[in-house]
């Protein structure tokens, strides 16, 4: 199969078209042929070696964790796919190997869902891993109807998906990003808020008893949640371990495919699109890099694989 792949940490010179063995499918497991993998932050953070005390890594590594595509084989005693099914799933392994910037994808079915139907191939392939860590992160501390919510960085990846998702559940929803993307998340049922200097003043103008939850979806602002958070109000962050001496959580996301069903009816049900920035070919994953690197992306980044 075609693989983007690289033999050792490094940045995105690392990082070359190659011809690797097709993955092995075992019991419970399905090989996708993928079309889509969404583009994440954590992608390049682990190819440049900077997860290494977390992750065991098998040389030569092909990155990528998210993938939306068809299953093309089917493990022993896995009842629970066809060949020929549309799925997509967030691919993280316990070993950093094999994954979806390639022509073939082995997964569990753990972390494997249908496709949602209301999302084309572009949506669905940014859709697992920023969605996941959307749902749960809202789903850990509890979001309701109830509550209005900051959310910093709304016009990211996971942000955007954030935004719409405790919009659904019909909380309030503040939401960061700099003045180019104001509209932007005002169509996705937000209320904008510039970041940086009176950006405390601005939240606390919106929201003059507080926001019930903060979800920090950004990093390096702490200092802004804890003078905007209410009395007993609920907080994580994704991209801040700081958080914990605030009282908040760390928060991680997990594969799941229950969690990517839930997204799925959200979806289906009207509830959630998934924004993508852009789609570019396999071969220029280094330029996705980069420019997921700049850290101003709106909504997703999308490798397109095959049609
Ligand atoms: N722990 C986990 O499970 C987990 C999961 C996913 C991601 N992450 C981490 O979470 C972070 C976000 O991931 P992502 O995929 O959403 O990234 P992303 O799509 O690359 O985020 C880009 C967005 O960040 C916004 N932004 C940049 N600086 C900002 C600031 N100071 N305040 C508010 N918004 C700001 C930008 O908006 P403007 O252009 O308007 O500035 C842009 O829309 C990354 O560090 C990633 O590694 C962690």
């Amino acid at each position: 199969m075609r693989a983007m792949a690289y033999d050792g940490y490094g940045s995105d010179d690392v990082l070359t078209l190659r011809e690797l063995p097709d993955p092995k499918v075992g019991p419970g497991e399905v090989r996708i042929r993928v079309r889509r993998a969404g583009v994440n932050p954590a992608d390049w953070k682990i190819m440049s070696g900077g997860l290494d005390a977390l992750l065991d890594a098998v040389f030569p590594v092909v990155p990528g964790w998210d993938v939306a595509g068809t299953v093309e084989a089917i493990g022993i005693d896995t009842p629970e796919f066809e060949i020929g099914d549309e799925v997509v799933a967030y691919a993280k392994k316990d070993v950093l190997h094999g994954g979806t910037f390639a022509e073939l994808v082995t997964m569990s079915v753990r972390g494997v869902a249908r496709k949602p139907a209301a999302l084309g191939w572009d949506e669905a392939g940014g859709l697992p891993l920023a969605g996941l860590t959307a749902l749960q992160t809202l789903d850990r501390l509890g979001v309701s109807a109830s509550d209005t919510v900051l959310v910093h960085g709304g016009a990211g990846g996971v942000g955007t998906l954030a935004v719409q998702i405790a919009r659904a559940r019909g909380a309030q929803v503040i939401a960061t990003a700099s003045p180019a993307n104001h509209a932007f998340l005002s169509e996705l049922g937000a209320t904008p808020v510039a970041y940086g200097e009176g950006g405390v003043e601005r939240i606390r103008a919106l929201a003059p008893d507080g926001a019930d939850v903060v979800a920090d979806f950004v990093g390096g602002v702490r200092e802004v949640t804890t003078a905007v958070l209410a009395t007993g109000g609920r907080h994580a962050s994704i991209a801040d371990p700081t958080v914990l001496q605030a009282g908040g959580s760390w928060f991680w996301a997990r594969p799941s495919a229950q969690g990517l069903a839930e997204l799925g009816r959200i979806a289906d049900a009207g509830h959630l699109r998934v924004p993508v920035a852009e789609v570019l070919p396999l071969e220029e994953l280094p330029a996705a890099f980069k420019r997921s690197r700049e850290g101003h992306t709106r909504g997703k980044l999308v490798i397109a694989v095959a049609d």
